[in-house]
């Protein structure tokens, strides 16, 4: 890991640590190409967030039929008062920061006097969204010191400055990303990087009526689709192929049994890709899917697993009218 100041504008600076491997590094393609060979072939999700991945996630969080964000975002506005109450010296981990309009609800809610108290340090595979948050950030809260961390948070936890007390955001239910057994790993191992006092804020999606899930991942200006196609530009890169996005369909659908809307590219003919990196080229027939994301959806029974598995206290759950949301606050 490497720390370096980045000078953003004259008057913002801001420190980075670099966790991830190289862009040009085995690593990343070696994901890539076992993921394309794997049957069903599959593409981790984080390698949706390059620059344009960002951008397009950002246009998808703004979007009438993605619930998620917004709801969330009220939640947060509703019970900013309560979450912060007890928010003064610490350091505010977001995991998966993206834009900074989810933080920007809670540092709003707190006085200048007490967000001189706290540094916010966003965690996330993305420079481009890192330093853009950063920036707005300094701007609006010239107070407020930042630390970002270019890092994936499956793997480092560990690399996160723990000096003084922590409270760690993990917000968009980006958690349903994960499958359940990941999910149980991934929190303990939050859990254990957690000491007295410190707490977790967690959103969770919640199960619902199913067109309304699917809606969110099939909005009619296609702007979800570009997003899941964009991967494909992704894989063109690290894995040296050349080819067109655009013969591949987004899917996006409810899986019931597993509780998850699940996103695939579908192949509108046949094709081969061939790379530099793979000993024969991969064959698609037409009709044939690549496994891009999973978002599970939760139900107020796991909410009570989770606290129990992290063996947290479950101080509050915030939630909407609708009860569409939850947002978890936890604390050790
Ligand atoms: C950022 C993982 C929470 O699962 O809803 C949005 C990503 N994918 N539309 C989600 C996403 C398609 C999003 N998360």
């Amino acid at each position: 890991m490497d720390n370096t100041d980045i000078l953003i504008a004259p008057e913002i600076k801001i420190t980075l640590s670099n966790c991830l491997p190289p862009a040009d590094s085995s690593e990343m393609t070696a994901d890539i190409i076992t993921g394309l060979t794997s049957l069903p072939p599959y593409i981790p999700s984080r390698f949706f967030y390059d620059k344009r991945g960002s951008a397009l996630f950002e246009e998808i969080t703004r979007l009438p039929e993605y619930y998620p964000a917004r709801t969330e975002k009220e939640i947060l506005s509703d019970s900013a008062s309560r979450i912060i109450n007890d928010i003064e010296y610490a350091d505010i981990v977001e995991l998966g920061s993206g834009d900074c309009s989810k933080i920007s609800i809670l540092l709003d809610a707190m006085p200048p006097g007490r967000r001189r108290s706290v540094k916010y340090i966003p965690v996330d595979v993305s420079r481009s969204a890192i330093l853009k948050s950063a920036e707005t950030l300094s701007r609006k809260y010239p107070e407020i010191s930042i630390h970002g961390m270019l890092a994936d948070f499956l793997k480092h936890l560990g690399d996160i400055p723990g000096e003084n007390r922590k409270i760690i955001c993990f917000f968009g239910s980006t958690i349903g990303n994960l499958d359940p057994v990941q999910t149980s790993r991934f929190l303990l191992n939050i859990s254990s990087e957690m000491r007295e006092g410190d707490q977790l804020l967690l959103g969770l999606d919640m199960v619902k009526d199913i067109r309304v899930l699917e809606d969110a991942y099939n909005d009619t200006q296609g702007v979800t689709a570009a997003f899941n196609r964009n991967i494909l530009n992704v894989v063109n890169r690290y894995a040296k192929t050349n080819f067109d996005p655009l013969l591949f369909d987004h899917l996006a659908f409810y899986n019931k049994t597993e509780s998850r809307i699940e996103m695939h590219l579908k192949a509108m003919e046949g094709l081969d890709i061939a790379s530099e990196y793979l000993p024969d080229p991969v064959h698609f027939e037409k009709g044939e899917t690549i496994h891009t994301e999973n978002s599970r959806k939760f139900t107020a029974r796991n909410t009570g697993e989770i606290s129990e598995l992290t063996g947290l206290k479950l101080y509050e759950v915030y939630s909407d009218n609708r009860r569409w949301f939850s947002l978890l606050h936890l604390i050790k």
